[in-house]
């Protein structure tokens, strides 16, 4: 594991702009792991800069985290919508393809299935997380089997309290996701997760020195040889950074 605390977020967020830049340049058939939230956005406009200079992007794949039940691609707060706005439409070159579970899909189970296989046929290089102030990767809530495939998942309150900030009208937001799996998360070569902000100090320092534990879904991120934490001063300062052993501040 590697922690790196950066004095803004727009610093952090072009570091891993970097990262995602040498992952497309180095492989020949690059796969990004990609999130959404509000914490990503400073890195996806970085990267959307990196790639005027020529980034070719064609052979590369994307897969995100998740989606919400109910919103189809074309509604404002879809996490299709969000991709295409912050990213996707903004690269000169588009990626060969970019992959989001449907919530719209008729038959939920089947489009989990359809996005497990999805997950296997294009095996994830890198990984781009950010976290929830209860400490879920994805929409993989605490509690839940930290072993899941792709599945639906009724969001907790605090996860309902904490993105309700993005919907207009509070009353119509989904109550339910599609979500990638801890398992999947866990297969990517190498993961990235930022976290910003007074909000997930708690989150950070809970998954990174306490015990892993289904209540603090990133915790299991321990257990993953290729982790680099990206934090500023406000999310990383409950970590005891003398406490750490082995790790590369
Ligand atoms: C949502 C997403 C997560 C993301 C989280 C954090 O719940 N499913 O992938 O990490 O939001 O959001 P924010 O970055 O806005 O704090």
């Amino acid at each position: 594991m590697r922690i790196r605390i950066f004095e803004t977020p727009s610093e952090g967020g072009l570091y891993v702009a970097t990262l995602m830049e040498q992952t497309v340049l180095r492989l020949d058939e690059p796969v990004l792991g990609l999130a959404t939230g509000s914490t990503v956005l400073p890195c996806y406009a970085s990267f959307v800069q990196i790639s005027m200079y020529g980034l070719d992007m064609s052979q590369t794949s994307t897969l995100n985290l998740d989606e919400y039940v109910g919103l189809d691609s074309e509604h404002p707060h879809s996490y299709r919508y969000f991709m295409e706005e912050n990213l996707f439409r903004r690269l000169p070159i588009r990626p060969k393809e970019s992959y989001i579970p449907s919530g719209t899909a008729d038959n939920l189970d089947e489009e989990c299935r359809r996005y497990e296989d999805i997950i296997s046929k294009n095996p994830i290089d890198l990984q781009i997380l950010g976290i929830g102030v209860n400490g879920h990767i994805g929409f993989n809530e605490p509690n839940q089997s930290l072993l899941s495939t792709t599945h639906v998942v009724d969001l907790t309150e605090d996860t309902i309290n904490n993105n309700e900030k993005f919907f207009r009208d509070t009353d119509n937001m989904p109550k339910r996701a599609i979500t990638m799996g801890v398992q999947a998360i866990l297969r990517s070569k190498q993961i990235v997760l930022m976290a910003f902000g007074e909000s997930k100090k708690r989150a950070v320092v809970n998954s990174i020195e306490g015990t892993i534990r289904t209540e603090v879904p990133a915790s299991i991120l321990q257990l993953h040889n290729d982790v680099i934490w990206v934090l500023d001063k406000e999310s990383a300062s409950l970590l005891d950074l003398q406490m750490i052993k082995g790790v590369n501040v």
